[in-house]
């Protein structure tokens, strides 16, 4: 793996997806489409998107890419105090509207990190939803992932959603910064420890159903891939660096 600035890593991402069929969009503005009544700010690279999850409008293709301006709140307590919290970030991601679904987003992400930017495998873990032994199939089986690197975990880490909306179990690639940038305790729990050694870089969501926001959920029509990358962590990680507010963009 070599240092990458911010601008290419993003480029990068975006060129890789268009070779897998994705059309680039440009991204969405902060603030939520006029009928969202959901959302105060954008907060995830799927939030524009809710009208094609739920079939409620056809999109301009069934596979999209984006790198998405969000905001979010509920980390705003860790920011500035984690290497890895922000408020303001871009988000990575690609998107299948009832088109590919769990065998081609992680072989594509898995592809995308190993091949293309060089990330050794045994600094990367997998996790994923207690149950999706599918999921543990496919990273095991076809991705090449060993057992013993793929983590089940339960509703609170690997089922994404944000208040109300598309949602699904998902499966998270967490990158091993190494022990100096642990908590140093004997015991460090590494994906599962709060600290900064080991930290979540990729979220690959099984978009299956529509949350109400009150734990009722109906499934879509057909399954959806939405994955997020936040692209200041990618940096962190392709840079070297200590945290987010550290990483250069050209
Ligand atoms: N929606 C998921 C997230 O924001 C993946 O894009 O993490």
């Amino acid at each position: 793996m070599k240092w990458t600035s911010l601008n290419d890593l993003r480029e990068s991402y975006l060129s890789f997806f268009e070779s897998k069929g994705h059309l680039r969009h440009k991204s969405f503005p902060l603030i939520p489409p006029a009928d969202d009544k959901s959302l105060l700010l954008i907060n995830a690279g799927m939030a524009p998107l809710k009208k094609y999850f739920k079939g409620e409008e056809e999109p301009p293709r069934h596979r999209m890419t984006t790198c998405q301006k969000c905001i979010r709140t509920p980390d705003i307590e860790r920011v500035g105090k984690t290497a890895r919290h922000g408020t303001f970030f871009e988000m990575l991601g690609n998107f299948s509207f009832g088109d590919y679904f769990k065998k081609e987003a992680t072989a594509w992400a898995w592809e995308y990190l190993t091949k293309v930017l060089e990330i050794p495998e045994d600094r990367l873990w997998v996790t994923i939803y207690q149950d999706d032994d599918e999921a543990f199939e496919i990273w095991n089986k076809q991705n090449g992932v060993p057992a013993e690197r793929i983590i089940r975990l339960g509703k609170e880490d690997n089922f994404w959603e944000i208040g109300s909306g598309p949602c699904g179990p998902c499966s998270e690639i967490h990158f091993d910064r190494g022990p100096g940038y642990g908590c140093g305790r004997p015991d460090c729990a590494g994906v599962t420890c709060d600290c900064d050694r080991v930290i979540e870089i990729w979220n690959l969501v099984f978009t299956q159903f529509d949350g109400d926001g009150n734990g009722n959920y109906t499934p879509l029509a057909k399954p959806n891939i939405d994955t997020g990358m936040g692209l200041e962590r990618l940096a962190v990680v392709m840079q070297g660096v200590n945290n987010l507010f550290e990483v250069d963009t050209v």
